[in-house]
């Protein structure tokens, strides 16, 4: 039954044993890396999955079960990127490792578990519904604004999915309350709701914008704040969404709001929006890596955004940094 468990996991699952010898990956894990696991059982995971290269181009180690084995550390749920292919792309996944023990106390190997960022956000939306169940028709109808504006511009909706998750997690992070932090995700699902108001000439635009067109655009938070003033259980997300393009150092809009004068929820989703907005593909660029994602938001640090939210940010990122 517990190996039941591991195989119908959602994520992928590996063990290895002291040796670093691979001794268990469940049905996810075949699919993720994939290969059979026939073909990796009993073989160093290094060599099975990383032909033999343990360390990445800047040292850092490469798998998680790896650094957990070698150095002692365990990830108790960092966000990391991994390449499944030489090609594929780099999906984003939450990693948990720990040493497995045996009854008497003594280690016998180590685990990990992947849990697929994209699924954990499905899971997230239903936590979310539930929790809120006597309003969850309301929030429904916030689903309905983000799927009105996903309808127009595709990259808007997933964004703001990805924006609401980074912003829950960084609220955990930073130890708010569960109401906060069950607000920092709804504010990340409906943050942009005021682009209803921007034309699809504008939004869905390649290249660089004129003035006028980027006026447009800066006039987003307060449309969206006005939208959503309209529905009274909102109301503490209208100063947050109002405030989300607010700088640290004053030079944001639409009211040049610094430091603690905004909201601190918005200062998350400061964070949250610009990490999501470098590390997705758009019609003018190429998403960036995500360890130059990283650079620019310890650049900015104490500019654009609050050096606190960073900080918790890069806590989640975990070894990446
Ligand atoms: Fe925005």
């Amino acid at each position: 039954m517990a190996r039941l468990a591991l195989e119908s996991m959602p994520g992928p699952v590996v063990i290895t044993d002291l040796a670093g010898r691979i001794v268990y990956l469940n049905r996810a894990g075949e699919a993720a890396m994939g290969v059979r696991r026939e073909e990796v059982l009993h073989r160093p995971l290094v060599e099975a999955f990383y032909k033999g290269e343990k360390f990445d181009a800047k040292g850092r180690y490469r798998s998680p079960v790896l650094e957990t084995l070698e150095t002692g550390k365990e990830f108790p749920g960092g966000i990391l990127e991994i390449r499944a292919f030489p090609h594929a792309l780099p999906k984003l996944y939450l990693v948990h490792t720990f040493f497995v023990r045996e009854e008497s106390g003594e280690v016998a190997g180590v685990c990990g578990i992947y849990n697929d960022l994209m699924q954990s956000r499905e899971l997230t939306r239903k936590a979310v519904l539930n929790r809120l169940v006597t309003i969850s028709q309301q929030f429904e109808t916030i689903y309905a604004f983000a799927e009105a504006i996903g309808a127009r511009d595709p990259y808007t909706m997933g964004h703001c999915e990805k924006v609401a998750e980074y912003a829950r997690l960084i609220a955990e992070a930073m130890g708010l309350g569960e109401k906060e932090i069950s607000l920092a995700y709804i504010c990340g699902i409906v943050h942009d709701v005021g682009k209803i108001g921007v034309p699809e000439s504008i939004l869905n635009k390649p290249g660089s914008l004129t003035k006028e067109e980027f006026a447009y655009i800066t006039l987003h938070p307060e449309k969206g704040a006005s939208i959503l003033s309209h529905i009274s259980w909102l109301e503490d997300v209208v100063p947050v969404v109002l405030a989300h393009h607010e700088r640290y150092d004053g030079g944001g809009y639409p009211m040049g709001l610094k430091g603690e004068e905004i909201p601190l929820l918005s200062r998350i989703l400061a964070v949250a929006d610009a990490f999501d907005a470098m590390t997705s593909d758009r019609s003018y660029r190429k998403a960036l890596p995500l360890p130059v994602a990283v650079q620019e938001l310890k650049r900015h640090a104490g500019k654009q955004f609050d050096p606190q939210v960073v900080e918790a940010f890069l806590e989640i990122i975990g070894h990446l940094v």
